[in-house]
């Protein structure tokens, strides 16, 4: 990664590891060449960034999905709150105005797309097959099975699924991202790569735009 890209990178307000922001751009420069990569969770770009770094480098576009007002872990009261990506009229989290710094800053605007809206709805409206999917959006149980039914379809056949937060003993983390590794297992995806809490995973099997299932299945 290049060095300017990565001191941008590790400089971003966020929750991802060097390690694991290393893994997951080479996991983007290695799907990069066969289609777009789509993040689930952009909070304030730092993952965004090691994406856009591997989209720089084989020519395709991050689109990274965000409403931008905070996961239930970074309410006030909660564990992972930061007072200072509050609005102050709103009284609500607002991360966007940050974001579009980080990736300003890392001159990143050309590969990164922000696209801000609620997942569920703007996976409603998307038709595109991905090259590599990143769930790292609301970790509580709801919305990480909603992002994993919404946006695992749209991986293409050979793509990558990344899971961020995936904590095989409940004592060092929440279920949700767990539980959604261990469907992708079960709908066939294969194991083919962990760095710290992420993991990757390969469609093998079947169409986008197709539900995921068993290894029969498409
Ligand atoms: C863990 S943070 C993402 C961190 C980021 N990937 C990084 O490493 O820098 C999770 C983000 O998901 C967003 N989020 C949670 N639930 C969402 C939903 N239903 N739709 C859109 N965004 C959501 C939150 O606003 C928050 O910014």
């Amino acid at each position: 990664m290049p060095d300017d890209l990565l001191a941008a990178a590790r400089a971003a307000k966020g929750f991802m590891p060097d390690a694991e922001g290393a893994f997951l751009f080479e996991r983007g420069v290695e799907a990069g060449r066969s289609g777009p990569l789509l993040e689930v969770g952009s909070y304030c770009g730092k993952s965004a960034v090691y994406l856009g770094a591997a989209a720089r480098l084989t020519g395709t576009t991050v689109f990274t999905v965000d409403h931008h007002r905070g996961s239930e872990e970074n309410q006030a009261g909660w564990e992972h709150h930061d007072p200072t990506l509050v609005d102050p009229d709103l009284g609500l989290m607002d991360t966007l105005p940050v974001f579009r710094r980080t990736i300003a800053d890392a001159g990143l605007e050309d590969e990164v797309v922000a696209v801000v809206g609620r997942s569920v709805t703007v996976a409603r409206h998307w038709r595109t097959p991905l090259a590599l999917l990143f769930i790292d959006g609301g970790h509580g149980e709801e919305p990480a099975h909603t992002d994993y039914e919404s946006w695992v379809p749209w991986v293409d056949r050979g793509g990558v699924l990344l899971i961020h937060d995936v904590f095989p003993d409940p004592r060092d983390g929440g279920r949700p991202p767990y539980e959604i590794y261990l469907r992708a297992l079960e709908d066939g995806f294969d194991e083919v790569g962990v760095c710290g809490s992420m993991r990757a995973l390969r469609r093998v099997d079947g169409q986008p735009g197709t539900p995921v299932s068993a290894r029969t299945s498409g």
